[in-house]
């Protein structure tokens, strides 16, 4: 034998040599979940490890990420007051904006990314306005483009507008800029699928639908030419970076969705990826350390740039500790 592909797997050294993925701990973000409040941290039972905040507490775990070797987060809120037009969510002194000013002050040097969507705002859960029982997608877009406005007011360095409407990331740019806000990037979750794996975290941000589902406006999992198209919409729209969610069951997505665009493609490892293997872990039937590198290597492989992850700060120390 001539060609022996073994030889490039010989040993540690040569194995990282021939490596064609190579992770960052500058790729992660990390999700956190902000409740109002103050003096809380408490658990989310279907994520277990996972907590939610207040803004008093907030700092807190930017200090233990920070010192993992994470420095973008994305945050999440979770309000007292709910209406039927979301309005805490574009609310100068809501529960995100509190903790965007508080984040600011004490890590300046961390990248801010705000969720943009109302399902956690509304009383009915889904994420835009009702016009009898369907989602109104013009109404909505003034709403997400103050959310937007908002969160960037407050000190968000990046809006990530998660809601499918059509349009938003146009109407959210114009708001911006027509603020002054033309610093702001936009993180749009382009290609995001009305997934059963989110169920975790509607638990954890008590924003499941009160009734029906969000299928006529999240995206359908048999289609793949389709992420394309809303991948290439937003970009049109002026999205700064776009985003497929959910990550690993996406794969081919994710590979699609990079191929065709020039902006950086992140991937969003979500609520029911981290709880399976948790859960999985808990029972000793998995390698929770092992897995969730894999996981990670996976979503580079197939094309992510950035890496939206609950493991977020599990992995940048593996990558620290070269493992
Ligand atoms: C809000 C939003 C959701 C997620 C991110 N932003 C839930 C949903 O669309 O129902 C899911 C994140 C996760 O499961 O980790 N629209
Ligand atoms: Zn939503």
């Amino acid at each position: 034998m001539i060609v022996r592909p073994r030889r490039l797997r010989k040993n540690k050294i040569i194995r990282d040599m021939a490596a064609e993925t190579r992770l960052s701990p500058s790729m992660l973000v990390y999700p956190v979940f902000i409740r109002e409040g103050s003096n809380i941290i408490e658990d989310i039972p279907a994520m277990p490890g996972q907590k939610r905040y207040s803004p008093d507490t907030f700092p807190r775990i930017l200090e233990e990420v920070q010192r993992a070797g994470v420095n973008s987060i994305l945050l999440f809120g979770i309000p007292e007051h709910k209406d039927e037009f979301g309005s805490e969510a574009y609310n100068e002194n809501g529960v995100i904006q509190q903790a965007l000013r508080v984040g600011k002050i004490h890590f300046p040097d961390m990248c801010f990314i705000g969720d943009v969507c109302l399902c956690e705002y509304t009383s009915h859960g889904h994420c835009g306005l009702l016009k009898g029982e369907t989602v109104d997608n013009d109404p909505t877009l003034d709403l997400l483009a103050k959310t937007a406005l908002s969160q960037a007011q407050a000190g968000a360095d990046i809006v990530a507008p998660s809601d499918m409407m059509d349009g938003r990331v146009a109407a959210i740019r114009a708001k911006l800029d027509g603020a002054g806000m033309d610093d702001t990037l936009i993180f749009s979750y382009a290609v995001k699928y009305a997934s059963a794996f989110y169920g975790p975290f509607r638990e954890a941000a008590g924003s499941a639908p009160s009734f029906g589902d969000r299928k006529s406006y999240q995206m359908d999992p048999r289609n793949v030419r389709e992420g394309v198209r809303e991948a290439l919409l937003d970009i049109e729209e002026g999205a700064d970076m776009i985003m497929v969610k959910p990550g690993l069951p996406y794969l081919d997505v994710l590979r699609a969705v990079k191929e065709a665009s020039e902006v950086p493609v992140g991937a969003y490892c979500v609520s029911g990826e981290y709880s399976m293997i948790k859960a999985a872990a808990e029972r000793g039937w998995l390698d929770e350390k092992r897995v969730i590198a894999e996981s990670a290597v996976c979503l580079a492989r197939g094309g992510a740039d950035v890496i939206v992850s609950y493991f977020a700060p599990e992995l940048a120390k593996m990558m620290k500790e070269g493992e």
